[in-house]
């Protein structure tokens, strides 16, 4: 049976084996997939060991996004864009790394939540890995235009400038910019970890259009501080449930050629969790 896995610390919680063994079941694929909670200092140790006993593919998450590429004998240009992988697929000697999160979060929100980016005003607040992930796949979805804000404005800019080429070519205008002062959107992300320290909401509700769309990219707890402000402001609020769940789909379609029912798995995965 082919062997797949989440490496991560901490990974305890992970839905991942859950969703992909229900994808398995669905799409009639025979896999194993498992969670590892690697050491901090292990993960190059991890591949190696988990290659050598027949791994075909993994899941790679905090902290270890940003060392997977190096790992990587070939990264695909949304990768390379990021700076980050959160999966691996593993093919002989070839180690192919690839980032799903970003056209995770862009299905979630364009088929589950029923927006369509195009001709839309953007604003992802936060500039570090989980920003940077999902920001090329957004430019590929031509909003009109897209705002990056974040509280230390140099990150937003560095964001903005690796990806100014590809903005341009889609016709969408990109700027950085503070958390305050930035006008109203259709879409607000919010890419921070500001709820991970206990602070509040990172920006005002003056961002908020009328029945804007708002989506935390985290689930759980640690999304329910801005889903509630969210609601309150008029928003409709989603939590990152629906990206974790796309991005798990396209990597399962990566791995094996085969794109499971990502919606009715969500639908599935929510129940569970209520
Ligand atoms: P991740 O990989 O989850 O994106 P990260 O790279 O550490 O984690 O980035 C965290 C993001 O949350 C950054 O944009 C950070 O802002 P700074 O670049 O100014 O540090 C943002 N962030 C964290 N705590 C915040 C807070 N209390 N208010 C606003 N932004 C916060």
């Amino acid at each position: 049976m082919d062997l797949y896995c989440v490496m991560g610390n901490p990974v305890e919680h992970s839905k991942s084996p859950w969703i992909h063994a229900r994808f398995a079941e669905l799409t009639g694929q025979l896999l194993r997939y498992d969670k590892r909670l690697i050491p901090l200092d292990g993960f190059v140790r991890a591949v190696r060991d988990f290659r050598a006993e027949g791994g075909r593919g993994c899941n790679v998450t905090v902290p270890f996004k940003f060392e997977a590429p190096q790992l990587a004998t070939r990264l695909t240009p949304r990768a390379q864009l990021a700076q980050a992988s959160n999966i691996l697929a593993f093919d002989g000697n070839d180690i192919l790394g690839d980032n799903t999160d970003g056209i995770g979060l862009v299905m979630d929100v364009q088929d589950n939540a029923g927006v369509a980016l195009a001709g839309r005003d953007v604003l992802i607040v936060g500039a570090g890995g989980a920003a940077a992930g999902v920001l090329g796949p957004f430019i590929d979805a031509q909003p009109r235009r897209i705002v990056i804000a974040n509280r230390t404005v140099d990150k937003a800019q560095a964001i903005v400038e690796r990806h100014a080429a590809m903005a341009r070519e889609h016709g969408v205008e990109l700027h950085a910019s503070q958390l305050e002062a930035n006008g109203a959107f259709d879409v607000v992300i919010n890419a921070t970890a500001a709820s991970m320290s206990g602070s509040g909401i990172p920006i005002a509700a003056s961002v908020l259009k009328p029945r804007a769309l708002a989506c935390d990219l985290m689930y759980g707890p640690a999304a329910a501080g801005f889903v509630a402000w969210a609601q309150e402001n008029g928003a409709v609020a989603r939590d990152g449930l629906g990206m974790l769940v796309e991005q798990a789909a396209e990597a399962f379609l990566v791995w094996r050629g085969v794109r499971p029912p990502s919606a009715q798995v969500l639908a599935e995965l929510r129940a569970t969790l209520a």
